[in-house]
């Protein structure tokens, strides 16, 4: 008799058990946006350039506002004051967190149609240590002022002079109609002077940023296990993404954090004590409670 009804409940109960099973594991689900935020920016195979940068395949709240990265053409670029730069690499094991970004108006070429020099929001970035500020002059009234090369501006062949390393004193009958400045690598105007790398080279190989953020706050959340971003109830500031929920500095233990039971379901099962993730499968699959 008993086992009859065993026999004949059998189906009902898989069924049942199954369900039970897939309503506690909906409860594990990570939170959307820890899910969200660990992935970095997929653009052209440049790797890891994360927070606090958002934009592409990172949603808003995986950033901090002006962090924002297009993908044009497989390049990450990020425009500031009106300028677009590509970002190269993003080290964040540095503090703070770094990038090397290049002039997309520059980028293998030193004869852009419009000449703006380089201007940074420090609210968001400052230089890193490691550049110098290269001069390029262009149409100068002189024919001899060091290292050139021909640009054609407006369709004129016309010289285009640069300094790699800022000068003490240009002599003063020298006059151009523009002067641009662009940040390189110490090593790569190195280069230039010796003759070793081409000046397109060295523009290209792009300069050192300092992302102007708490790195110690994202690094410390990053630690606990959490994935730093926006604070979305107030769309500004810091806030932790961590699997179950997100907290303003760290994730926390949530083994102790009594919930409310999500519907045991069927017969027998948990009860209305939160069961932590890690061990709920091993809890459902190891007691065989409609068997006792
Ligand atoms: C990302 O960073 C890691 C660790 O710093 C490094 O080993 C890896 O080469 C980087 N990946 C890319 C694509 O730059
Ligand atoms: C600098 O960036 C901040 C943050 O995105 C923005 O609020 C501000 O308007 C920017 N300043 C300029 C001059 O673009
Ligand atoms: C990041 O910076 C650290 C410290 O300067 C350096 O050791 C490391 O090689 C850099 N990583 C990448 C991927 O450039
Ligand atoms: C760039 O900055 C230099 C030095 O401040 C200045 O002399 C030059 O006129 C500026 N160039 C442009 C295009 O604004
Ligand atoms: C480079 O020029 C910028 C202004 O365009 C200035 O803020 C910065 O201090 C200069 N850096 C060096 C190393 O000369
Ligand atoms: C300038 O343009 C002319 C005609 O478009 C071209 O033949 C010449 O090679 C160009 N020179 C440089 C230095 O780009
Ligand atoms: C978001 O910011 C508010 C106001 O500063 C703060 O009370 C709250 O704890 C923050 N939330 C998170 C998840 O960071
Ligand atoms: C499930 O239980 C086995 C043995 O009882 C244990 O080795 C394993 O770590 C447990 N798995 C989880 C996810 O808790």
């Amino acid at each position: 008799m008993h086992s009859f009804l065993l026999q004949s409940l059998f189906p009902f109960l898989l069924i049942a058990s199954f369900l039970s099973i897939n309503v506690k594991l909906s409860l594990c689900q990570d939170d959307a946006q820890f899910t969200n935020c660990g992935s970095s920016i997929n653009c052209g195979g440049v790797g890891n350039i994360s927070y606090p940068f958002y934009g592409v395949n990172r949603a808003t709240y995986c950033g901090q506002p002006g962090y924002e990265v297009q993908c044009l053409n497989k390049v990450p670029v990020i425009n500031m004051k009106g300028l677009s730069f590509r970002i190269l690499e993003m080290n964040s094991t540095t503090t703070p967190r770094t990038v090397t970004v290049a002039r997309l108006d520059y980028w293998s070429t030193i004869c852009p149609p419009t000449f703006v020099n380089t201007t940074l929001n420090f609210s968001l970035f400052d230089y890193g240590s490691g550049y110098t500020n290269m001069t390029f002059y262009y149409q100068c009234n002189i024919n001899n002022i060091g290292l050139s090369k021909q640009c054609n501006i407006s369709n004129t062949v016309s010289t285009v002079f640069y300094v790699p390393f800022p000068t003490v004193n240009q002599p003063s009958y020298v006059s151009c109609t523009d002067e641009v400045i662009v940040p390189v690598y110490t090593a790569a105007a190195e280069a230039i002077v010796a003759s070793q790398t081409t000046v397109s080279d060295a523009v290209n190989r792009g300069f050192p940023l300092e992302l102007q953020i708490n790195t110690d706050q994202c690094n410390k959340c990053e630690e606990s296990g959490g994935r730093c971003g926006l604070n979305t109830t107030t769309n500004s500031g810091f806030s932790c993404f961590c699997r179950d929920q997100a907290y303003a500095t760290i994730c926390y233990e949530t083994t102790n954090s009594i919930q409310p039971g999500g519907g045991g379901g069927g017969g027998g099962g948990s009860g209305g004590t939160f069961v932590p993730c890690h061990s709920l499968v091993n809890y459902t699959f190891g007691t065989p409670s409609y068997f006792r």
